[in-house]
């Protein structure tokens, strides 16, 4: 019997990495630009966006090829926000997923292009969107692009730069990594819903739900950046600590973030409590986030 995260796994491997090729083959051709989009794309990858997009489409119903579009998208952008991420200008990293970073690969020029492309690639998988009626459909759009840009990530991440050798309080940093990784974490979730018809007391649940392991996915980031190593990491272990960032564990010492993961395990669990057994495979993508080890 494979287990609630095997499934979702396996789901969510073979309809996402099909969904990402075909859109990456659409535009296919031999230049940098191209290469570089495919390689920071197609170079493997936890896909735990797209596992919490099927995950919630699950919960509330059905996949279909919407949920397809909608979790190719939410990988695109998360690409894209990792290439940049790595840029000298942000944290200067020069290894990614165990491979030198993009920028290292192809050159800064094309490393800042290629995120730029897959971002617009990413809204442009949403103009073909079937199946969701045209008031979800631009809930899902307004919902991605808010949870992308200068209410979400992008004011995450300028946070993130402007905070290094700076002490945040705990609730500055919670704010921190709500909006750098929370947001799309959120998206993840609600468009995955919303292509399988939620209704709206199955997506201010799912929010809930979408805040408590938004939080944990990066607590347990910044965990791994303290106490796992760079071959198992696949990014060099101790960037954080090397650019003295603020982080949970810089702040809560390596235990106090530790249990502050659990906690948001924990009460994440409790969010979905009025959901039956199909949301079982977010109750496991949970168990993941706050349990893996890269
Ligand atoms: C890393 O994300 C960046 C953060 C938002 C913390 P992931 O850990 O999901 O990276 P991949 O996609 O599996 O490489
Ligand atoms: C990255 O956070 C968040 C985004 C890319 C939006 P980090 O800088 O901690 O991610 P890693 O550790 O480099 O993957
Ligand atoms: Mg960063
Ligand atoms: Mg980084
Ligand atoms: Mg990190």
């Amino acid at each position: 019997m494979t287990s609630p995260l095997e499934q979702l796994q396996a789901i969510t491997l073979e309809r996402v990495n099909a969904a990402l090729n075909h859109c990456l083959s659409a535009h296919a051709d031999a230049n940098s630009l191209h290469q570089a989009m495919e390689y920071s794309v197609l170079n493997g990858g936890k896909r735990v966006r797209p596992m919490l997009a099927y995950g919630a489409a699950m919960a509330v119903g059905d996949i279909n090829t919407d949920t397809d579009r909608a979790a190719c998208a939410l990988e695109l952008i998360h690409a894209y926000s990792l290439i940049h991420d790595d840029l000298p200008a942000m944290d200067d990293d020069d290894l990614r997923r165990g491979n030198p970073t993009c920028h290292v690969r192809f050159g800064e020029a094309n490393a800042i292009l290629a995120g730029d492309a897959l971002q617009a690639l990413a809204f442009e998988q949403l103009t073909q969107l079937d199946h969701t009626p045209a008031q979800q459909a631009l809930q899902m759009i307004a919902k991605l692009t808010q949870a992308a840009g200068a209410q979400g990530m992008v004011a995450g991440q300028a946070i993130d730069l402007a905070a290094v050798d700076q002490t945040l309080s705990l609730q500055q940093l919670e704010q921190m990594h709500h909006l750098k990784t929370g947001a799309l974490i959120d998206a993840s979730i609600q468009l995955g819903a919303l292509s399988a018809g939620a209704s709206a007391s199955q997506l201010t649940a799912l929010a809930k739900y979408s805040r408590l392991v938004g939080l944990a996915f990066q607590v347990q980031d910044d965990i791994l950046d303290v106490e796992s190593n760079t071959a198992v990491l696949g990014k060099r272990q101790g960037a954080d600590q090397a650019l003295n960032k603020p982080t949970y564990t810089s702040l809560l010492g390596l235990e106090g973030a530790k249990q502050k993961a659990a906690q948001l395990y924990s009460d994440s669990l409790d969010a979905l409590s009025e959901f039956d057994q199909r949301a079982d495979g977010l109750r496991a993508v949970a168990d993941y986030i706050v349990t893996r080890r890269y």
